[in-house]
């Protein structure tokens, strides 16, 4: 689902309610919403207005939404900066270009943000999508370094959902909640077999309306292409660093980082809705690994995944430093001058280290996304990939996500099947 700005009604002429979007001035239908008067607040989307709002609860969205787009003085900025941001908007930059964004500071590193924003607001407008993750079994088979599902964490509870709660609770997510895309995620767990995969995915189409991404690790081509057919959109599919004595440091059980790029490339062959991406701030990686990591999100992703490490107890990386706050946000920042009209979440890591303020933030640098968690909270505790401390406070989000409309569901459609036709067309 896909929440907008709240707009206050200006005027009202000819049947219809004048708003404010951005700096013009724009007429909407009034016939859903009657008895609107002037200084109401309401909800709409494209053309209509959909919902009248309470005054307090649009002030409430707009303050965690409304970034005032600070106006930095370029011209005392320097010279290669200034050319780098006018050089993306019309090219892609370079890893040079990258590096140096990712080393700004101060008044540079505002300006950055502010330019992120900006582009955010020029080309997606305000509307802030809604996820939803289900995440149904915490059982792995692999054991990487930095994640608390490793197998080798004997103290973790291990869980796994049946088929019917999987299919329940997604059910009762879209038709009582509104979700228009579920992410279903676990471990790379093999109890689900690709049959039992396929069933959870049809099951699911057949109940409620939704997409699906599913998160389920490397599986192969044939696994993935059943539950394409099955009704699967996307996948969440991190590449987790682009740096081969990284990736194989962090992932010593022999998985390897061209078999990830290769389920990339099939994913993407078979017509899957790619979010990718990798892990900001992990032991020796440099600031030029994380711009080869932008360069190679930006090559493969449709929506983008990224995010700090937070380092997790009982796994051997426990003891090391987290991931950087300002790092992550210029990795947003720098990714939406580079993906205009990409999706761009606000994750989990970021909120836990950044706190509530972590949301508004990474929304200021560029993002437009957020994914709440819908996994059922007697097993929440144990999905813990690292330590989530943050407390979401996603009621007021929920509540005016656009729930019931047919609308948000097509508008989804609509971008995804754009995005993916985009590409199609430039490749070929
Ligand atoms: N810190 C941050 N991200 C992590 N992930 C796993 N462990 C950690 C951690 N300690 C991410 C990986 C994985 C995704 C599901 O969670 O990128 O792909």
């Amino acid at each position: 689902m896909c929440l907008t700005i709240p707009a206050q009604v200006i005027k009202l002429e000819k049947g219809k309610a004048v708003i404010q979007e951005n700096d013009r001035f724009k007429q909407i239908q009034i016939s859903l919403v009657p008895n609107l008067k002037v200084g109401d607040w309401i909800l709409y989307i494209n053309d209509s207005a959909l919902e009248k709002i309470p005054r307090n609860e649009a002030k409430e969205i707009l303050e965690l939404l409304e970034v005032p787009y600070q106006k930095i003085d370029i011209s005392r900025l320097s010279g290669k900066f200034r050319d780098i941001i006018q050089t993306s908007k019309s090219k892609d930059l370079t890893k040079e270009e990258v590096v140096y964004l990712l080393k700004t500071k101060e008044l540079e590193q505002k300006a950055l943000f502010s330019e992120a924003n900006l582009v955010r607001k020029t080309y997606i407008k305000d509307f802030i999508c809604i996820h939803g993750i289900i995440e149904f079994s915490n059982f792995c088979k692999n054991d990487c370094l930095y994640c608390g599902l490793r197998k080798e964490n004997l103290t973790l509870p291990r869980y796994r959902m049946s088929i019917e709660d999987i299919v329940n609770i997604a059910d009762k997510a879209v038709t009582e909640a509104g979700y228009k895309l579920l992410v279903l995620q676990s471990g790379e767990d093999y109890f689900y077999t690709d049959d039992i995969l396929e069933e959870i995915i049809k099951k699911i189409k057949e109940k409620c309306r939704v997409f699906i991404f599913i998160s389920i690790g490397e599986r192969g081509y044939k696994c993935y292409e059943r539950l394409k057919k099955a009704g699967a959109s996307g996948v969440l599919f991190r590449f987790e660093t682009s740096n081969l004595e990284l990736f194989k440091k962090l992932h010593p059980q022999g998985k390897n980082l061209a078999n990830r790029f290769e389920h990339l490339r099939f994913m993407k062959e078979l017509g899957y809705f790619i979010a990718t991406g990798s892990i900001i701030g992990l032991p020796n990686q440099t600031i030029e690994n994380l711009a080869e990591d932008i360069l190679t999100t930006k090559k493969w992703a449709h929506m983008v995944s990224t995010g700090p490490f937070v380092p997790c107890d009982n796994t051997p990386l426990a003891n090391l430093v987290h991931g950087n706050i300002e790092m992550s946000l210029k990795t947003i920042a720098i990714l939406r001058l580079m993906m205009k009209n990409a999706r761009i979440p606000v994750v989990t890591a970021l909120e836990t280290l950044a706190g509530e303020n972590g949301r508004k933030r990474a929304l200021q640098a560029g993002a437009n996304s957020l994914m709440f968690n819908l996994t059922p909270e007697n097993y929440r505790p144990f999905y813990k990939i690292y330590p989530d401390k943050f407390f979401q406070k996603e009621t007021i989000w929920q509540k005016y996500g656009l729930f019931k409309y047919e609308e948000s569901y097509k508008m989804l459609e609509e971008r995804m099947t754009k995005e993916i036709e985009k590409e199609k067309y430039a490749t070929n």
